[in-house]
């Protein structure tokens, strides 16, 4: 993998989104550059921003466009003014569906020189990650409204639970525990969700059942979102819906250092198409344009995206540079507590890598 060029698609978004793809592509390409490889980006300028000039989030060949690449990072996209469900399903529904980006994945690590909202709790105690299913489940467009402005009027959201759909995510949360510390905890809530949550707790049973050496169990979730507050050690790998993962996964940043920190990939396990990596968060209208923006999560995306082209060396030095630059804490962005901009915290943990 020495010597090679990866053809990576970037697309930066809006607000903030801009300011930390920025940092993370300084970050990769140094750490590329010292792990002799090479990143080759192009940027799309596909947007809430592009959609209030032309009306749509992206061109219409958009899909064919990025289905070239290696891998794509994404920043963020919202901006006020332009409803979010515009921004999800003119652009990451789409991409996600479009790839077979079936995996959400979510690492949670509490990093050095970072404060949890859970006191006491040591970096090793905290290191979990979410397995986010990614393209059905409670995220449908089936449904509709009905007896609009009548009385009677009532709407309908169905969601949707394939065969194919529950076994590949849970598969995949149970090989990802053979990597990490063997336990795999499932959401449920099959007491509420009466047909859809029982077919997902039976499948996942059938496949606990080839994972003997896996410690596996199912917990409703809002009983998991307190253990998650109260015993995160007892967590490793959580495998949730396309819902359940989403609120959990924002729950689980919390815990640890916040938004900020918090990196994501939407993967397509066969990598029949490109996977795409951003940050949890989105695109911060309260302070887009300071440049104090924490680029953290955005470079612990970019690390993910070393890790799926397979550059392990660079992706850990990636992860090493960032502990490095927040264990000393001299270069902290507001939300860490410090005065730094978002570039200068990007540039420490770009020095930080070699
Ligand atoms: P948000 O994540 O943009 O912001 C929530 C809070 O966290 C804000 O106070 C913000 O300042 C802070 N924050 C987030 N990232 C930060 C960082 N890197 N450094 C320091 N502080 C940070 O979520 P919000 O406000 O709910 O959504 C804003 C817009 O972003 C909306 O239009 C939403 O649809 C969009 N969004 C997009 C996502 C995506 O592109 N995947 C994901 C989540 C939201
Ligand atoms: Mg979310």
């Amino acid at each position: 993998t020495a010597g090679r060029a990866y053809a990576i698609a970037s697309i930066p978004g809006d607000g903030i989104g801009v300011d930390v793809t920025r940092e993370a592509r300084k970050v990769l390409d140094r750490a590329a550059d010292r792990h002799g490889f090479a990143l080759r980006w192009t940027e799309f300028d596909w947007s809430c921003e592009r959609y209030t000039r032309t009306g749509s989030m992206m061109p219409e060949d958009g899909i064919d466009r990025l289905a070239e690449f290696d891998g794509i990072l994404l920043g963020a996209v919202g901006f006020p003014g332009v409803p979010d469900h515009v921004s999800l399903w003119g652009l990451l529904i789409p991409v996600r569906r479009a790839f077979a980006q079936y995996v959400n994945l979510r690492p949670v690590r509490l990093l050095p020189g970072t404060t949890s909202a859970l006191a006491g709790r040591t970096v090793d105690e905290l290191e979990m990650v979410i397995v986010r299913e990614n393209s059905e489940g409670e995220y449908s467009e089936i449904g509709g409204r009905h007896n609009t402005g009548q009385p009677s009027e009532f709407v309908l959201q169905t969601s949707v639970f394939t065969r194919v759909g529950v076994e590949r995510i849970i598969r995949y949360a149970f090989e990802l525990a053979r990597t990490r510390a063997g336990r795999v905890c499932s959401a449920t809530k099959s007491n509420g969700l009466i047909h859809s949550m029982p077919y997902w707790d039976e499948i996942f049973t059938e496949i606990a059942a080839g994972y003997p050496d896996v410690h596996s169990e199912q917990m409703h979730v809002d009983a998991l979102a307190a253990r998650m507050v109260q015993r995160p050690d007892l967590l490793d790998v959580v495998v949730a819906s396309n819902l359940f993962g989403d609120i959990l996964s924002d729950l689980a940043a919390a815990v640890t250092g916040g938004l900020g920190m918090a990196p994501s990939g939407n993967i397509n396990p066969p990598g029949e198409h490109p996977s795409m990596f951003e940050a949890v968060h989105g695109s911060a209208p309260d302070i887009a344009g300071k440049g104090i923006a924490n680029p953290v999560a955005q470079i612990l995306a970019g690390a993910m995206l070393l890790e799926h082209l397979g550059q392990l060396d660079a992706a850990r030095a990636v992860h090493a540079a960032v502990e490095k630059v927040l264990a000393e804490g001299a270069v902290a962005t507001p939300d860490l507590g410090g005065t730094a901009t978002t570039a200068e915290l990007g540039s420490a943990v770009a020095d930080a890598v070699g």
